[in-house]
Order: structure tokens, then sequence, then C-alpha cells
């Protein structure tokens, strides 16, 4: 693996999610791995739990860690190739990502969209430009389109479910359903975009996506799922159920107001295969999902959470390999 920022780069993904669950079991498996080597990650955009379970990932793997968080700490960047540096920007991404390739044997780097200019969010120019000039492994902590460390700790958690109860889907495809949620906030596309790549290119479960009408993600990601904006229909047989709100694809970056009636709830849950209930969090309680839901034994959310260790440990290692 040379870089991580999509499921491109996952190759098999089943082979990716038996190593994270060998560290599962057995985490400092491979504690020399990484020894003499050191990871930048760089925040330009707030977390909790990437910035953590990768921390925690790396160093199970003997590897030095250091982190900037480079929106309060670092200087402003820019990214626009022959851009007139009088305004706000400091440095130019041509200057700083050598050096930092200079500093740190694999790079991570967390960049969140502008939800502005939805072309320029769904060119990818900052990770790319870091994947361009910093001259050493690039892995995503999320960028403007996509979440594909916590997609793998995803498809991870949904494995290990459907391991625990094999008689369940001896005969079926597992129906996995990704529900849009309301939220204050415009929130970028990142997560749902990227579930539903990994689960397309899983090719183990179907997929069903339910939103709004007018809330369509881009075909570039959804292709192969099923598209239903009748919450309660999609809902029927479910045995996933992935809650999450993103903003408009197409009215670029709007979000949708008096929505409220999205919310998942136990009642609508009814409908399921008794529904196992994901969300990458953090989760706007009693807006996106009820406490109700997220109190009940249904909820995945806090294995995911922990699942995000092993999905990063799984990567750098697959990094460590390719790179030595
Ligand atoms: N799910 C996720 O990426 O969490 P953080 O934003 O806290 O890292």
């Amino acid at each position: 693996m040379k870089q991580f920022i999509s499921v491109n780069d996952a190759g098999n993904i089943d082979q990716l999610v038996q190593l994270a669950l060998q560290y599962k079991a057995e985490p400092l498996r491979d504690r020399s791995a990484g020894v003499g080597k050191r990871i930048g990650c760089l925040f330009l955009n707030p977390s909790l739990r990437t910035r953590l379970s990768t921390q925690v990932a790396a160093q199970q793997l003997g590897l030095d860690v250091i982190v900037l968080n480079a929106a309060a700490d670092g200087w402003k960047l820019e990214f626009t190739e022959g851009a007139v540096m009088n305004g706000q920007t400091v440095e130019h991404i041509k200057d700083a990502a050598p050096i930092l390739g200079q500093y740190v044997d694999i790079l991570a780097v967390r960049s969140f969209p502008e939800l502005k200019d939805r072309e320029a969010d769904y060119a990818e120019q900052i990770i790319l430009q870091f994947i361009r000039y910093a001259g050493v492994p690039v892995i995503s902590l999320e960028s403007a389109t996509l979440h594909p460390l916590q997609s793998l700790a995803d498809v991870i958690t949904i494995t290990e479910n459907l391991q625990a109860h094999p008689n369940l889907y001896q005969n079926r495809t597992p129906r996995i359903v990704l529900s849009w949620a309301p939220h204050s906030k415009a929130l970028p596309q990142c997560v749902a975009n990227s579930f539903a790549q990994w689960i397309n290119a899983w090719h183990q479960a179907d997929l069903v996506i339910t939103h709004p009408p007018g809330w369509e993600l881009s075909e570039a990601f959804t292709a192969g799922a099923t598209i239903e904006t009748d919450q309660q229909k999609a809902l029927e047989g479910a045995d996933f159920v992935y809650v999450k709100n993103w903003s408009s694809y197409h009215d670029y970056g709007k979000i949708k107001e008096e929505a409220a009636s999205w919310m998942l709830t136990t009642q609508k849950l009814k409908a399921t295969r008794n529904a196992k209930v994901m969300h990458c969090l953090p989760v706007r309680r009693n807006l996106e999902l009820s406490d109700e839901v997220l109190d009940s034994p249904q909820s995945l959310v806090q294995q995911q959470g922990g699942n995000r260790v092993w999905a990063a440990q799984a990567v750098l290692k697959s990094i460590l390999d390719s790179n030595a």
C-alpha cells in the first residue's frame, strides 16, 4: 500500500479486515514493525477518534508519532498554484509539504471541505497536493470527499457482527441501509460517500441509501446502491442502519430545515430485522438519533469507535510493508 486516501488503495478489503481483527486479538503482535520510523499527523480540522486512534495504532507498531494541530498552531497554508499570497495564507503547500516529508516517514492529514465550491472540494486538491509534494506515503484522516479509515472500521464492525450470527446470513445477503439524518450544521458528504464506496466495493451486502428527495449524493460513490426516498420503506428488512447527516451535494453545502422527521427512532426500527445501528460519531443526540436508540443494545457506535484503532493499525502496517 503506497498511500491510503480511498477504497482504491485498500487492495483486498477482506484481507485488510482480517489483519485488523488480528490486531484486535493481539495488539502488540507487530510491536517492532515501525521502530526507527516516524509518522506525522497533521490536523487542519478538529478530531477526537481519528487523532487518538491513529496515535494508539502507530505506537502499537513501534512508530514514533508527532501530531500538529495545524489549524491552531501552524501557518495558514495556500493550495492555489500561482497564487499572489497577499491575503491570509502564509505558506504555500509546495514549500511546506517537502519539509514535512523530511521530518517523517509517513504523513497523515485531516482536511475538511469548505462546502462553498463543489468542483474545488471534489478535486481533492489538498490531500492530492500533500501527496504530490511530501515525497512520503500519505494517509487520509478524512479529506474533502472521503473518510476511508472510518469506512474500514465500519466494514470491520459489520464483519464482526455477521460472523457473530452466521446462521442469520447463511441463505441471504445482508441488507445495509444508509439513512440521512437531520442536523443543524452543514456537514461534508465524506462519511456517506466513503461508506457507500466501501460497501459497494466489498460486494458482500445490498446497500440501500435513503434520504429526502433532492439530497442525492454523487453517483461516483453511490453507483450500485439502491436509492429510496421513502425512509420507512428503505428500513424494511434492514440488518444494519448507518445513520449520518450530509449537506446537499447538488445545492452544494446547503442544509435541509424542518427534516426532524428523519431522525431514527426505536419505532422506525420495528420495520427492520432487529437491525444494528451505526454512526461514525460525533452524534447530535435526539436530532440525528434518539437517546433510546443510541443507548440500546442495537447500537454499534462504541464498537465502531473502538475499531478505529485496528483499522488504522492495519493500514499503517500495510504502508510500512510496502515502503520498507
Ligand atoms: N468519526 C470521526 O472521524 O471522529 P473524529 O472526527 O472525532 O475523528
